[in-house]
């Protein structure tokens, strides 16, 4: 049985759950994420989840999401 349990930016040790509401609080998209916290811009592999929270709010995911290669 899969446990995956995603909650931050690795790169930077930066959790989702801090992320959030700075995102909230300044409309960033995720161009603005990543400029403004180095996040999505290091390996690149929380940059789906972070699309994700910025379209959900979720900051804890348990399933894998893959970058849209399109
Ligand atoms: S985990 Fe966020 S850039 Fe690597």
């Amino acid at each position: 049985m899969s446990q995956v349990r995603v909650t931050m930016c690795v790169c930077r040790r930066i959790p989702f759950e801090e992320l959030l509401p700075r995102a909230r609080a300044a409309d960033w998209t995720l161009a603005d994420v990543m400029r403004e916290t180095g996040c999505g811009a290091g390996c690149g592999l929380c940059r789906p989840y972070l699309r994700r929270m910025l379209a959900t709010g979720e900051t804890a995911f348990s399933e894998l999401l893959w970058e849209d290669p399109g």
